[in-house]
């Protein structure tokens, strides 16, 4: 049996995933070639990869015997999971194990842009905090004090949820579907965006939510508002959020976007009001840890024809 992995996975690992199979890894920082991978694949009867790796219909095309795809991550968006799924390729994901570092992040970046802690940071190391404790400076806004709302309601927002509920903030959320969570609102999206001093999205990007966050619903967005995005980029309409940054009308904390890595010549980097993160909702060593351990057990059942132990992706697609 044949694994292609598509980035230097940990010596651990790599020995498990050894005793089940002969391994072609791509061992570079860099992103596998596309055409490396398609060749590779044209054997391969399982892949381990990452959300940076794209599997498109045309790789999966000519991957006559590939039974399984495991990827160590939540979202599976830059997967072709119908194209999988309608060649009975099973495609194992990694949720549940990420929530809780997922929904810290969130609250990291909420506190962040709420407290102005990078602003902060910054004004010190260049020498600009000249004259100590002054009553109006670096004013912020309180997390307590904040209506926060959760745009989807899954086991992330859900963590989100638990863990705003101890700062004492309301929280209100919409979720595609009906939904029930103990001390949380759920109101109509409009609501939401008009009511809320912080937004927060925790919904899966696929054709339906890409762009969701358009440039109409960003100025629905109270005044000095703050979006949180530990999602995907590709949710927002970046431009028209850039926009809003740069009229000082919204703040954000961001920790994914449309091109990773954030380009040199992204605007974001020269905005005030929005803290960045480059895309480490789930990194932590435990976290990663886990999500590793899934992954490969997803991926050795699937070579066995077995159930995925974390379900499987778009089954029912
Ligand atoms: C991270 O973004 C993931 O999907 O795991």
């Amino acid at each position: 049996m044949k694994v292609v992995v598509t980035f230097p996975i940990p010596p651990p690992a790599k020995n498990l995933l050894s005793q089940h199979a002969e391994l072609v890894c791509w061992d570079s920082e860099d992103p596998i070639p596309k055409g490396i991978l398609a060749d590779w694949l044209e054997t391969a009867d399982g892949l381990l990869t990452t959300l940076t790796c794209s599997i498109d219909e045309g790789l999966l095309a000519n991957a006559s015997r590939l039974r399984v795809i495991s990827t160590v991550s939540v979202g599976v968006d830059h997967i072709d999971v119908q194209a999988a799924v309608a060649r009975g390729i099973a495609v194992g994901h990694t949720p549940g194990v990420l929530t809780g570092s997922t929904a810290d992040l969130a609250l990291a970046l909420m506190l962040g842009v709420s407290r102005r802690v990078a602003e902060g940071d910054a004004l010190i190391r260049s020498g600009a905090w000249s004259e100590g404790w002054k009553p109006n400076f670096l004013l912020g806004t309180d997390l307590s004090a904040s209506t926060v709302g959760l745009i989807g309601m899954g086991p992330i927002g859900q963590a989100v949820a638990a863990r705003l509920q101890g700062f004492g903030s309301r929280v209100i959320a919409w979720n595609r579907s009906q939904k029930v969570v103990k001390g949380v609102e759920f109101v109509d999206l409009d609501d939401l965006l008009q009511t809320s001093d912080i937004v927060s999205l925790h919904t899966a990007l696929t054709p339906e939510t890409a762009g969701m966050i358009t440039r109409e619903r960003l100025s629905k967005m109270k005044d000095g508002a703050i979006l949180i995005n530990t999602a995907r980029g590709a949710l927002v309409d970046e431009a028209a959020l850039i926009k809003e940054l740069r009229a000082h009308r919204l703040r954000a904390g961001l920790d994914v976007f449309v091109d990773e890595p954030l380009p040199n010549d992204s605007e974001f980097r020269q905005l005030t009001g929005c803290v960045l993160l480059p895309h480490v909702g789930s990194a932590t060593a435990r976290t990663r840890q886990a999500m590793f351990e899934l992954a490969l057990k997803n991926l050795i059942a699937g070579l066995q024809g077995a159930e995925l132990p974390a379900g499987q992706v778009g089954r029912f697609t």
